[in-house]
């Protein structure tokens, strides 16, 4: 049995002030809940890590970032590395985000290389993986999403990629409004999972988490959970608002 997993990706929003406050409602909201019956993780801009961290402290809701740099330390201004993340208190960090991949221009080899890198420091990676609507309307969803899993986990060994949580956000539902359908979505969860298999044999693929991402919601959140291959989801926009994110994470259970 996978334990399901909920994340809110915060991206470039809130301030100081409003990220402490975001946090202390989320505990409020799902802190009894996490951890229990369903992993649950928060991802503030770096600037807010630590403090969001101390408002989580007595939770069992993990703090995460939203991007790593792959080198260890030195003139890389402007970067930060898993170390760094690691000293904040993160346990989690989103690599190869479709708005890092199409809007930062991030390649596939950079990803794996910010894949490996948070291993290699002891973070629990989540690797984001979708298609654009021209590549689904042009019916490679499946070349692309193939391409993305095995670039952005080349090189791994089966011990490695056990650590790694799998999101698949087709980009043309995140933050849209535009959910792909609990059928839709499986699809391709059930590609990633054969892919898993074909890589490191059936026993871990039943092991790794697959998030489903993409203007998730309180009212499509379970109906998304409650498809075979769906382990999790990882909400952007909603996790902006406690009460949402705290139905998301009880729609997970
Ligand atoms: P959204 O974002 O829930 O606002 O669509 C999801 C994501 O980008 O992770």
């Amino acid at each position: 049995m996978r334990k399901p997993f909920v994340a809110g990706n915060w991206k470039m929003n809130t301030d100081g002030h409003g990220a402490v406050k975001l946090a202390e409602e989320v505990v409020a909201g799902c802190g009894e809940t996490a951890g229990h019956k369903v992993d649950v993780a928060v991802c503030p801009p770096f600037v807010y890590l630590q403090q969001v961290g101390k408002a989580l402290h007595s939770s069992h809701i993990a703090l995460g970032a939203q991007d790593v740099y792959f080198e260890q330390k030195g003139a890389f201004t402007g970067e930060i590395s898993a170390a760094m993340l690691k000293d904040t208190g993160c346990t989690y960090v989103i690599c190869g985000h479709s708005e890092r991949r199409h809007v930062i221009g991030e390649t596939d080899e950079l990803i794996n290389k910010k894949v490996k890198a948070a291993l290699a420091g002891g973070l629990l990676p989540i690797l984001c993986v979708g298609e654009l609507l021209e590549q689904r309307k042009a019916n490679k969803t499946t070349d692309v999403v193939t391409r993305q899993m095995k670039e952005g986990l080349a090189g791994f060994s089966a011990e490695k990629v056990e650590a790694v949580t799998i999101a698949y956000e087709p980009v043309w539902a995140i933050g849209t409004g535009l959910t792909a359908t609990p059928e839709q979505a499986q699809e391709v969860h059930a590609l990633i999972r054969g892919l898993l298999t074909e890589m490191y044999g059936k026993k871990l693929s039943n092991e790794i988490r697959i998030q489903y991402g993409g203007s998730v919601k309180p009212d499509n959140a379970g109906e998304l959970m409650g498809q075979e291959d769906i382990d999790g989801l990882l909400v952007g926009g909603a996790s902006l608002k406690a009460d949402d994110f705290a139905a998301i994470v009880k729609a997970a259970v």
